[in-house]
């Protein structure tokens, strides 16, 4: 419905469980976001009505979706710029309202300032809102734009913050704060979505957790530099506002041109986390992956990266996968050595050759053997990085993305390509194209592993536009080769964001395959995303990141919670170990269609040594929790597993489907449930619960829930 604007207006966003309220007159505010509330709430908007008092502006000063600077707003505006130092304070005016049940399109302008803003804002059936604005030059002069951000209000009682930090094999780690004067900004301007910031974070009431609280979860999808900040006005009012960091002069634009700003996600939850990542997990399976994922089995991969690393020998590579495929694999992966002179990490990165050294009959014998063996294959890239020990940089030296006349630092020995060259864009892609169309490859493992200083393109900074050829590039791919599976990786975690997985099919969260550490890591991605795009590998026992052993069963676990993987030379390994690989592999399989579609759950324990990471089926019929003993049961006895989710009119078979191989010797006696025939109702289970088994720190038990 499109309406004029002649007067303020009501308008109502639906989602399933959560619902938001906005009055549009000159500009939009949200009145209210949060529980759907029923009947007359355009005329109940009455009693939202502030008061004024004295010391400060005489007038009510809104929370709109786009502060202005120039209607008393003194917090951080939504938009700053400047044309030759004018025009820098603009107020827009609503001109048109386009709505309907779940989206509102609000068209606005400064006519003084010549500026037009088109703002989005949707709430699906997921729960799962989304935000950004695009602002168009109206004048026949550049308008400089320094900020564009999106803003969105939190009510006053989201009095706490759950915000990520991390590192390279630290990825996704939590820490709560509270929300007070002085707010929350976090930066990240590693031109890349980075390990260290995340682009999410979560805002509730006091002490929310896993199953309890107001939530209101926000994620930022962009894979460049942004700014997130959670701030509390001087007045006590909240709102949360993100925004991709532009560099000096970075934005200028002409006359008609139009610039959009990422999306930004939100969902509010009155069920805590777990009920905020349900909707984020629905959202992303309903409308942000391929369906090509939603209707097939995810292949288990054999990646060649820890097992031999750069050494690669065409016949011993195929005895990999041959006994990869006796393990049970599906996909078998060629990761970085494979071209032309790459026999370290300081050289070769640009040339897309396949090594004639190494592979002196070409790669199709080792995929013809995949095949044969019934496995997909994959292989690994790296387009946007060159070394300068590289025939690309010797032909090509001003394809480096780099200011002139300065020596940037190396990341891994690399520089990163300028895309926004369109020789060195085009050469990327017949390259890639070129592998794509000569051999049958199903996988591609897209890495990213350096970080960008000094972006520029023509001497100016270029930074956003950088990350949109990037975007271009796997578009572009992805038109010709829409069969090929894309994974996207950058050092582990650093590139995991909603707009890369529009174009993408899996993540590698982090290259760190210690089980352990792989517990929190893969806790703190799955408040945003589902398993199934969570690469998870079982490593070498003796893990390559921390240099700590873990037992077979505790790595297999930790692997099956995701879209699984090995990665290793199963060649080298002994035969417990191979025995174990099959019995993990043979497992996930038989429960990958339940968790890669079931409600994930994380449930908190009486323990903080406990992580409990459950799925329950759609439907209710079945449900597997991974109980894992992180570190020393604080006590002797750990209370009760209590488990949500279920059928609570239901019964179900409870059986332990996975244990350590020590598990009965480590005590006088387990708790009897987990010997035998156990049946309890899902009210039970959810309410009472049953008593926690006695685990070593760094184990884990797999529990099953059957509907009978
Ligand atoms: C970094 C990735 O995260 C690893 O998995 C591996 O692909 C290496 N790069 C290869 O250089």
């Amino acid at each position: 419905m499109v309406h004029l604007m002649t007067q303020n207006k009501i308008i109502v966003l639906t989602g399933t469980n959560s619902q938001a309220i906005i009055e549009v007159g000159e500009f939009a505010e949200i009145l209210h976001w949060g529980k759907p509330v029923k009947g007359e709430v355009a005329s109940f908007c009455f009693s939202l009505q502030r008061p004024v008092p004295y010391g400060r502006l005489d007038n009510d000063v809104a929370m709109t979706l786009a502060p202005e600077l120039g209607r008393g707003v003194f917090s951080s505006p939504c938009l700053e710029g400047h044309r030759n130092g004018a025009d820098w304070a603009p107020v827009f005016v609503i001109t048109e309202i386009e709505s309907s049940t779940h989206t509102l399109t609000l068209t606005s302008e400064d006519t003084l300032a010549g500026l037009r803003m088109i703002t989005e804002l949707s709430l699906d059936k997921q729960d799962v809102m989304k935000t950004r604005h695009s602002l168009v030059n109206l004048k026949s002069t550049p308008y400089q734009v320094n900020r564009l951000a999106n803003t969105l209000p939190l009510p006053a009682r989201a009095a706490e913050l759950m915000t990520y930090y991390g590192r390279w094999v630290h990825e996704f780690q939590t820490v709560r704060q509270p929300l007070q004067q002085g707010g929350y900004q976090q930066e990240n301007r590693r031109g890349r979505t980075s390990h260290e910031h995340y682009p999410a974070l979560v805002a509730g009431t006091r002490h929310f957790d896993e199953m309890q609280g107001d939530v209101y979860g926000f994620h930022f999808a962009w894979s460049g530099n942004h700014r997130l900040r959670v701030d509390v006005k001087a007045d006590g009012r909240r709102y949360m506002q993100a925004e991709a960091i532009y560099l000096p002069g970075e934005i200028s634009l002409q006359q008609g041109e139009e610039l959009t700003t990422p999306w930004l996600y939100a969902s509010y939850s009155d069920q805590g986390l777990n009920g905020m990542s349900h909707q984020f997990h629905s959202h992303v399976r309903e409308s942000i992956l391929d369906k090509q994922i939603i209707n097939t089995a995810r292949p288990i991969h054999l990646n060649t990266w820890e097992g031999i690393y750069f050494e690669h020998d065409p016949d011993y590579i195929m005895e990999m996968a041959t006994q990869s495929a006796q393990m049970g694999v599906e996909r078998f992966i060629i990761d970085d050595g494979w071209f032309k002179g790459r026999n370290g990490d300081k050289a070769a990165l640009g040339d897309w050759f396949l090594d004639a050294d190494k592979y002196p009959n070409g790669l199709t014998p080792i995929i013809d053997h995949v095949r044969e063996l019934g496995m997909e294959f994959g292989l690994w890239f790296e387009p946007e990085m060159i070394n300068k020990d590289s025939d690309l940089y010797r032909q090509h030296p001003d394809w480096l993305l780099a200011v002139e006349g300065y020596e940037q630092p190396t990341g891994r020995n690399q520089y990163v390509i300028n895309l926004q060259n369109d020789d060195a864009f085009n050469y990327l892609y017949e390259r890639l194209d070129h592998f794509l169309t000569q051999y049958h490859i199903d996988y591609i493992k897209w890495d990213m592993n350096r970080e960008v200083v000094q972006p520029a393109h023509n001497g100016h900074a270029a930074g956003h536009q950088q990350v949109v050829r990037y975007y271009q590039l796997v578009d572009k791919i992805r038109a010709a080769h829409p069969k090929v599976d894309i994974e996207s990786c950058a050092a582990g975690g650093g590139r995991i964001d909603f707009e890369v997985l529009k174009r993408t099919h899996r993540f590698w969260p982090s290259d760190n395959n210690d089980a352990l550490e792989r517990q929190t890591i893969q806790r703190g991605m799955s408040y945003f995303f589902p398993p199934e795009v969570m690469g998870s590998h079982i490593g070498s026992s003796h893990c390559h990141s921390t240099r700590r052993r873990h037992s077979i069963e505790f790595r297999g676990l930790t692997a099956i919670f995701g879209h699984m993987g090995i990665e290793l030379d199963p060649v080298k390994e002994l035969q417990d170990e191979k025995q174990g690989f099959e019995r993990y592999i043979k497992l996930h399989k038989k429960l990958r269609p339940l968790l890669h579609t079931g409600r994930t759950w994380l449930i908190p324990s009486d323990d903080e040594a406990h992580q409990i990471h459950a799925v329950v089926a759609t439907d209710q019929s079945e449900a597997v929790v991974m109980l894992a003993q992180l570190s020393m049961p604080t006590n002797s006895l750990s209370g009760h597993l209590r488990i949500p989710g279920l059928d609570r009119t239901a019964v179900y078979r409870v059986s332990i489907l996975d244990k350590p191989s020590n598990y009965n010797e480590i005590v006088n006696y387990q708790p009897f449930w987990t010997e035998g025939d156990c049946k309890l109702s899902g009210e039970w289970c959810e309410d009472v619960g049953l008593t926690m088994p006695i685990l070593d720190p760094e184990s884990a038990i797999l529990i099953k829930l059957e509907k009978l």
